[in-house]
């Protein structure tokens, strides 16, 4: 700089170098050191023209997009910035994504259960532990139970009694449930710790890892105790489905379809993942159109939370199913949550039909989707049961049962004030007795 000055004189224009540029370099380079720090791609630039940075940059950022590394979408909640990944191989990043994020973090509390820990555990504490963080294991067991208060003690306590400190980092490393639990715990041990969402099942990777919602069951219901609490960082690596059993692929793909149904309701728009869909085979998903299905469904939900983070308005529209769904599933427990949730699907469907908001072939081709998912289409259980359950939703609000329920243009919306009688034709009319 001062050569330059010298040979260019005043025509060498550096305003912000006037006077003693050593110094104000320094106080600058002070200033942004921690943005540097904070880059997701360092270039040398030295004796490389501007094309030639950029080029490089480019090449750079595809390189890392590729693999996972830069979040697909940023979601401004209230609690913290929840930047989301997606990527065959994001978890090879996740390790440099956590020391950007947390740059003081050491000890990540990794909580997973059985099933899972089994299989990947090794993979996953050997990618963190290889970047020098302190790993520590805590498990659980697979399965829905799980998900109540008493494990939540349990790991705050083990947490605690090990050392925990308010700068350690929760990793979810699990289905929806591992998710959910795990989740509660961040934000409640020590008042809160950052957390990590590490998806492993398709339900997770497209729902319930993002978006922050936690908490667990309580015996008079299903996610009853919680919180609204964003992970800090989501990353979402396919190669989890690779061990996930069958009948745990199809539930997920119930949420996806659903997704697919919404988008055109939602801030996000369109009906890319419906397209896709249609043209994909679904049971499961071929190989190639995986990532691209991840996404789509990331971008819908995250265009939902965005809008409303606490389900005051359009988050409702992610209920599309739900409400049928969630009797379903509690009425005997003998349908998995997603496989409740496709056949709620249907029930809503065929609602909209009875009230005239849609034509048949709406009908059909939200049955044929189920369908092709490998899901049940058909419904075992009393309708008066279900409908009882229907009741006792915790979304209902003053008492009136809320529908989410499409209109012909693929519209979708909040109903309310729906007879009754009609919600139990459209349950007889796939079955229920
Ligand atoms: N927070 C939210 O917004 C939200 C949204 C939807 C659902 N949920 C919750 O999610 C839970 C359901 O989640 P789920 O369907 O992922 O169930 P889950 O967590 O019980 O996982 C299903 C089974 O698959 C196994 N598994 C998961 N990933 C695997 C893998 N990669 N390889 C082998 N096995 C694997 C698990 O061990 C478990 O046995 C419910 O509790 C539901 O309430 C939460």
């Amino acid at each position: 700089v001062r050569r330059q000055a010298k040979c260019d004189g005043d025509a060498a224009e550096r305003p912000l170098l006037a006077g003693d540029a050593a110094a104000k370099l320094g106080a600058m380079l002070a200033e942004r050191a921690p943005l540097y720090a904070a880059a997701d791609v360092t270039l040398d630039t030295d004796a490389r023209c501007l094309e030639d940075v950029c080029d490089a940059a480019i090449d750079a950022i595809e390189q890392r997009a590729r693999a996972g590394g830069v979040p697909l979408v940023s979601l401004s909640g209230s609690t913290e910035r929840s930047d989301i990944y997606v990527g065959r191989r994001a978890l090879d990043v996740a390790p440099e994504i956590v020391r950007q994020r947390w740059p003081r973090t050491r000890v990540i509390w990794l909580i997973s259960d059985t099933h899972v820990a089994s299989t990947w555990g090794d993979v996953v504490c050997a990618a963190f532990e290889d970047s020098a963080f302190d790993v520590r294991l805590l498990l659980v067991e697979p399965g829905e139970a799980t998900k109540r208060i008493a494990e939540v003690e349990r790991l705050c306590d083990l947490m605690t009694r090990g050392g925990a400190t308010r700068g350690d980092l929760v990793v979810a490393f699990g289905g929806g449930v591992v998710g959910d639990l795990a989740g509660f715990v961040a934000a409640i041990c020590l008042r809160g710790l950052a957390l990590l969402q590490l998806p492993t099942s398709l339900l997770a990777m497209v729902d319930s890892s993002v978006g922050g919602k936690t908490g667990v069951n309580l015996p008079a219901g299903k996610n009853l105790a919680g919180a609204f609490y964003q992970p800090g960082v989501v990353v979402i690596d396919s190669r989890f489905l690779d061990t996930l059993p069958r009948p745990e692929y199809r539930s997920g793909m119930a949420e996806i379809v659903k997704h697919g149904l919404i988008q055109p309701a939602t801030p996000f728009g369109g009906t890319d993942l419906l397209d896709v869909l249609a043209a994909a085979s679904l049971d499961p998903l071929p190989p190639e159109a995986v990532d691209d299905v991840l996404r789509l469904n990331v971008r819908i939900k995250h265009s939902v939370v965005q809008a409303d983070e606490r389900e005051s308005g359009l988050r409702m529209l992610l209920n599309f199913g739900h409400t049928a769904g969630h009797a379903i599933e509690a009425d005997g427990y003998r349908y998995r949550h997603g496989e409740a949730v496709g056949l709620g699907l249907i029930v809503a469907a065929r609602l909209a039909g009875l009230l005239g908001r849609v034509d048949d072939a709406y009908v059909v081709r939200v049955e044929h989707l189920i369908s092709r998912a490998g899901l049940p289409i058909r419904v075992e259980g009393a309708v008066d049961a279900i409908v009882n359950r229907m009741a006792h939703d915790k979304k209902n609000v003053d008492g009136a049962l809320n529908w989410i329920l499409p209109d012909s243009s693929g519209w979708v919306e909040r109903v309310t004030g729906v007879p009754v009688e009609l919600v139990r034709t459209a349950l007889r009319d796939i079955g229920a007795t």
